[in-house]
């Protein structure tokens, strides 16, 4: 029997102990340039702890690129846009996954390791996408829309993901839209997703009213007055911003394709028009190119913090779990993105 060992650490009774400094010093050196020294003795010492019981539980953490830099660069195993943590979750080799990220990156990696435990720190780390639309709203699009087949965000419930034929990401939207070769797709629920893809393919989109809270609230005035006080700077949008922001930048893609961008070209000055944390952990990586941030976080991201993550593992506590008749057929849709499909 797996007996859990309910005792939670309180983060002042860590201490930054030599040992701690000595093992954590190779951390510290890969985010030094953003965050500052005298907060280490703080992060360090929940870093050291969590790290150990990653081994001793067998566990792995899914760091999303929106974590603070102290979770993406020194606890999480496997990072990425939702797209490389998806297809990340199916190779795992562990007992158990930690999300750091939202509820529906859990639901996600759950759906494809069905037989393993999924934790998420912060149950209430969830998505204003997802929370735009219900399985019974998606029921009535397709009474409306007969036969049209139904794309969806991966950033909705494994409830509203079993209602429709085909999961997409920020990353592969444009691929997955044209690899359906129908003349009409619906596409759910980013509005400004569905538009942002709309430009790039050939077949009618119908679309939802669901808004990225983060990235719904730059404006293209924003990237102009950006532009202005920073002049030659490189303008990286996300697709969840409007279509009118996406036309200002030099470039839209995921977070991943951002990060990309990045390595690619090395940008003397960039500014990434998506979540604040972003820009911190592609800054640490290239300290010698400057980044312009001008900050919007996601409410819901910055829930997950060490402290909570830690809690998770040594309590083994919010498990993720899924109805099995719901997750056999959003299973189906997720698995249809990473696989392919026509209908
Ligand atoms: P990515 O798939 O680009 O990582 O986006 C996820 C997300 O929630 C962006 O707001
Ligand atoms: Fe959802 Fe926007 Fe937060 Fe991404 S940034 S998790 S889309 S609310």
């Amino acid at each position: 029997m797996n007996v859990v060992n309910t005792h939670i650490t309180r983060a002042k009774d860590l201490l930054f102990t030599s040992d701690v400094a000595r093992d954590t010093a190779h951390l510290y050196d890969k985010v030094k340039t953003v965050i500052p020294e005298i907060e280490w003795p703080v992060f360090a010492p929940l870093i050291a702890r969590i790290n150990q019981l990653k081994k001793e539980k067998n566990a792995v953490i899914l760091g999303h690129n929106y974590m603070t830099p102290e979770i993406f660069h020194c606890i999480s195993d496997i990072t990425g846009d939702s797209l490389a943590l998806a297809r990340s979750a199916v190779k795992v080799d562990a007992d158990m996954i930690v999300m750091a990220g939202v509820h529906f990156m859990a639901e996600t990696a759950k759906l494809l390791n069905p037989a393993k435990k999924v934790l998420i720190p912060d149950l209430g780390a969830g998505c204003t996408l997802a929370e735009s639309i219900t399985p019974e709203d998606v029921r009535k699009l397709k009474a409306q829309y007969p036969g049209i087949p139904v794309v969806t965000y991966v950033n909705t419930s494994a409830a509203v993901k079993a209602e429709c034929d085909i999961c997409c990401t920020s990353g592969n939207a444009k691929e997955i839209v044209e690899g359906l070769g129908v003349p009409r797709v619906i596409m759910l629920p980013d509005e400004y997703l569905a538009l942002n893809t709309a430009k790039q393919v050939s077949c009618e989109i119908i679309t939802w009213k669901g808004r990225c809270v983060v990235h719904e609230t730059f404006t293209p005035q924003d990237i102009r007055g950006l532009r202005d006080s920073n002049p030659g700077v490189v303008v990286l949008a996300h697709p969840e911003c409007a279509p009118e922001v996406v036309a200002e930048a030099d470039y839209a893609g995921s977070t991943a394709g951002m990060v990309d961008y990045v390595k690619k070209f090395k940008p003397r000055k960039t500014v990434l028009i998506t979540e604040c944390s972003m820009s911190d952990n592609v800054a640490a990586e290239y300290p010698e190119l400057e980044f312009v941030r001008p900050c919007n976080l996601c409410p819901f991201m910055k829930k997950i913090e060490l402290t909570n993550i830690l809690h998770t593992l040594e309590a083994e506590q919010h498990e993720v779990t899924i109805a099995p008749e719901i997750a056999a057929r959003a299973r189906v849709s997720v698995e249809r993105m990473l696989t392919g499909w026509k209908p």
